[in-house]
């Protein structure tokens, strides 16, 4: 299942990265500088995105065989960036050691998204920056509610332990992030129950 996720996930998010996400990434990324932690960095696209002021790259992506299309993909783009496989809730560094953590499309598929962003937090220095693009629950729209709601059961074990509702946006202000910057648009082109999404910057407090 693994292996036929990381095959099919470039060409199923063609249309929308076309229409959107690759976008919505630069927007984030390309501001990025100092020493960046990407979580779940799948089969790398946000990679050809990082700008030099970004002078160190870590790329944590525990499945193995996104694992296998990162590292062909940053054979691709000739740039350099430690590759580790840890979890999101098992952050294998110091507190304070990054400047920024990125995060995109990974919230939705973790078990534990509490954990998960205690830990970001964590690696995060003082006023560091979390940069963060979900798909998440359509809080505006009570039919797509419905069925994000009726899917989540069929859609979860197919899609690799992807959850249709998930209020991301209120977990990272649980989590004890101030949430900066902040985009609630639709994920043009993708599969409707997975169009509402939410994206921004959120800062560690300093
Ligand atoms: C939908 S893909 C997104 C990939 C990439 N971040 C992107 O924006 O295209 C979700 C990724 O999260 C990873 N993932 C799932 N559970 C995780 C966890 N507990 N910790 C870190 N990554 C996880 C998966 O292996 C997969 O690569």
């Amino acid at each position: 299942m693994s292996w036929f996720m990381a095959a099919i996930y470039d060409p199923f998010m063609r249309k929308t990265e076309e229409a959107c996400l690759r976008a919505w990434r630069g927007e984030l990324i390309g501001e990025l500088r100092g020493a960046v932690l990407e979580v779940g960095a799948g089969t790398g696209a946000n990679l050809p995105l990082y700008s030099h002021a970004v002078e160190r790259l870590v790329l944590a992506e525990p499945d193995r065989a996104m694992m296998s299309r990162l590292q062909e993909r940053l054979g691709g783009v000739g740039r350099r960036a430690e590759l580790c496989e840890a979890p999101m809730h098992r952050l294998p560094f110091e507190d304070g050691s990054f400047d920024a953590v990125v995060c995109t499309l990974v919230l939705c598929s973790v078990e534990d998204p509490q954990a998960c962003l205690g830990e970001v937090r964590r690696v995060l220095r003082p006023g560091g920056k979390l940069a963060f693009i979900e798909h998440v629950c359509d809080e505006h729209r009570f039919g797509r509610r419905l069925l994000q709601r009726g899917l989540e059961p069929i859609w979860k074990p197919l899609a690799g332990g992807c959850h249709l509702t998930r209020r991301t946006e209120t977990a990272i202000r649980d989590a004890g992030f101030e949430l900066t910057e902040v985009r609630r648009e639709s994920l043009r082109k993708a599969l409707p129950m997975l169009r509402a999404s939410v994206r921004g910057v959120a800062r560690k407090p300093a």
